[in-house]
């Protein structure tokens, strides 16, 4: 079951971790040796999330999560560790040891092979006698062959059974084929296509899989979309149609609108940024995936009630993860495919424009909610616009829009200006208020952050983590035994941690992030590299780790090792001791 420490060690050296999560993030030098990016692990502005090429970790200063390459892949890909170690193993071009496989490997990997075969299968029904209708309603909707085929739509044509037999045949089980949501169980046994007689679009996550689709009714009729629902390789709420086509982009914006139809359409009009968030609205997880790919996302929404209302909603969440946004309407109440196929390309980019900013689309629809016309309604009015006003980090802003509300609602300035500041010091006291509660916990200051571990004697606790911090630096001073006992830790996850590194360095391995994420749980690993990251002074070795061990058996064995705590404390005393 277990991967030999020379085998992961490759791995990761032929996956450098750099490499790895740049994949996934967009990373930056910025002082030092480490590189810097948004974690896309937590909700955040700045970049707190570094990656050490030299140690080959990375790790979190905002949730504390860490690790080596393979618990990076773990955590984003959602694997377990034998299927981690296989992905990048593959990745590299690199053989897995017989020994590694688990009954479970691989489950996700044959769901997603099914689901590129099925994508094959779909695309290639357009060529077949079935699929004319469908090829009829592509003309119609004026999608080009060219982006059926960057897309890869398809048909899924109207029997019970085509694409069900087609998969047999390539050997997926009837089993296969319901977890992945491309069959349903008959009621009498068996199963039967999911979709039938729909215009197929595949959703492609950023890494090129296939994880589900989208199968639109040609012509009318209801569902008009039907989705495959939630499967081991699919969340909904964590992907975003167009998006693996809209990364690579070079608008500097992404356009967010609300129909896989407006996607296509779009890119076919070269608004090649385009994606839809897949029929709901859009949640955290994807407004953070956007914000992995740019700063800029307009906001392209149709203009009914439910999709303004959907804006309003969207508009706060990408910009507290630092997101420019814009918000288009499209006027005459139609959609993107719509607009484009009315008034062609070049007016739709006039509307991008022209697009409002978030302040300016909220200020709107925040009036739109009053009769301003009455002393009422301005009241309500101002309230809610100082609200709105107070939330913009900027006081030049900030002047420019109260202006504008006192303009808008004939009061004077200062009237606004009050407000707003009212409502900045309410907000500022809040904030404040929550800081002190977090920084008046000096316990929790010492424990780990972003892990499930809790020191039950945090002072005990920082000896262990030094004497883990001097084993990754100075190995040689722990040869021939020297250095704490284990068994003397008070923490089991240090002590853990320290006996994985022990074994590795006394039978002459290195001791690497990834090779030791083979022996420790994934909470282990990151509290290491939360450790390793940390700069130590790499004078006074010897002396340190006197005094860890010294602290050590002083918390632990306060009775037995009496003597040994005063013969440390004598070595310590002693000039020249380590110098
Ligand atoms: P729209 O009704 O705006 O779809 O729904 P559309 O893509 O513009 O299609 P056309 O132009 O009418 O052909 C927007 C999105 O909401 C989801 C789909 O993802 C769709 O693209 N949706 C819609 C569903 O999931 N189920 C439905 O029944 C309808
Ligand atoms: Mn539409």
């Amino acid at each position: 079951m277990a991967f030999s420490p020379d085998f992961l060690q490759e791995l990761a050296e032929r996956n450098p971790i750099e490499e790895v999560v740049g994949e996934y993030v967009a990373l930056t030098k910025r002082s030092g040796q480490n590189l810097f990016g948004l974690c896309p692990f937590h909700s955040e502005k700045t970049p707190s999330f570094s990656v050490s090429p030299s140690k080959q970790i990375y790790h979190c200063f905002g949730c504390g999560k860490g690790g080596s390459v393979i618990n990076f892949i773990m955590e984003i890909e959602r694997l377990s560790f034998p299927e981690a170690v296989e992905f990048l193993a593959r990745r590299a071009g690199m053989a897995v040891p017989e020994q590694g496989h688990d009954p479970n490997r691989g489950r996700r990997e044959r769901l997603l092979e099914l689901n590129r075969e099925a994508a094959r299968w779909f695309y290639s029904q357009l060529s077949a006698p079935e699929g004319a209708a469908a090829v009829e309603y592509m003309r119609r909707r004026q999608i080009s062959p060219r982006m059926a085929r960057s897309f890869g739509l398809g048909f899924a044509p109207d029997g019970w059974s085509g694409l069900t037999d087609a998969m047999k045949q390539k050997g997926y089980t009837e089993r296969e084929l319901a977890e992945a949501g491309l069959a349903k169980n008959g009621r009498r046994g068996g199963v039967y296509d999911a979709f039938r007689n729909r215009l197929m679009f595949p959703v492609i996550d950023v890494r090129g899989n296939v994880v589900a689709f989208s199968g639109r009714i040609l012509g009318d009729g209801e569902p008009k979309y039907l989705n495959s629902p939630d499967t081991p390789v699919f969340s909904k709420s964590h992907n975003l149609f167009g998006l693996n086509l809209a990364k690579k982009s070079k608008a500097g914006y992404i356009l967010l609108v609300e129909g896989n139809i407006d996607v296509v359409s779009l890119h076919q009009a070269g608004f090649d940024s385009a994606v839809a968030s897949l029929g709901t609205s859009l949640t955290g997880e994807q407004a953070r995936l956007l914000s992995r790919f740019t700063k800029r996302v307009v906001i392209c929404y149709d203009a009914d009630a439910a999709g303004r209302k959907a804006a309003q909603r969207a508009i706060p969440m990408l910009e507290k993860l630092e997101l420019a946004v814009r918000v288009v309407t499209v006027p005459e109440g139609k959609d993107p495919d719509e607009f484009i196929k009315a008034r062609g390309p070049e007016a739709f980019r006039a509307l991008i424009e022209d697009s409002e900013n978030g302040v300016e689309f909220r200020l709107q629809r925040a009036a739109e909610g009053f009769d301003l016309g009455s002393d009422d309604g301005k009241v309500g009015y101002l309230r809610e616009a100082a609200a709105l006003i107070a939330t913009l980090p900027d006081s030049v802003t900030r002047e420019v829009y109260a202006l504008r509300v006192a303009e808008q609602c004939s009061v004077a300035a200062e009237a606004v200006r009050d407000a707003v500041r009212q409502a900045r010091r309410r907000r500022l006291n809040g904030e404040r208020r929550r800081a002190e509660r977090e920084n008046t916990r000096p316990l929790r200051q010492s424990q780990p952050q972003g892990v499930a571990i809790r020191f039950e004697n945090p002072a005990s606790a920082a000896a262990e983590a030094g004497a883990i911090r001097l084993l990754a630096q100075s190995p040689e001073l722990f040869r021939n035994g020297a250095g704490p006992n284990p068994e003397h830790f008070s923490s089991p996850e240090l002590a853990h941690i320290y006996e994985a590194m022990l074994d590795f360095t006394r039978s002459g391995h290195e001791c690497s992030a990834a090779a030791l994420s083979s022996r420790l749980t994934p909470d282990e690993v990151g509290l290491y590299t939360s450790l390793i990251q940390e700069p130590v002074s790499a004078a006074n070795g010897p002396r340190a780790l006197a005094d860890y061990i010294h602290k050590i058996e002083a918390e632990n064995c306060p009775d037995d090792t009496s003597d040994l705590r005063a013969v440390a404390a004598k070595l310590k005393e002693t000039k020249g001791y380590g110098g």
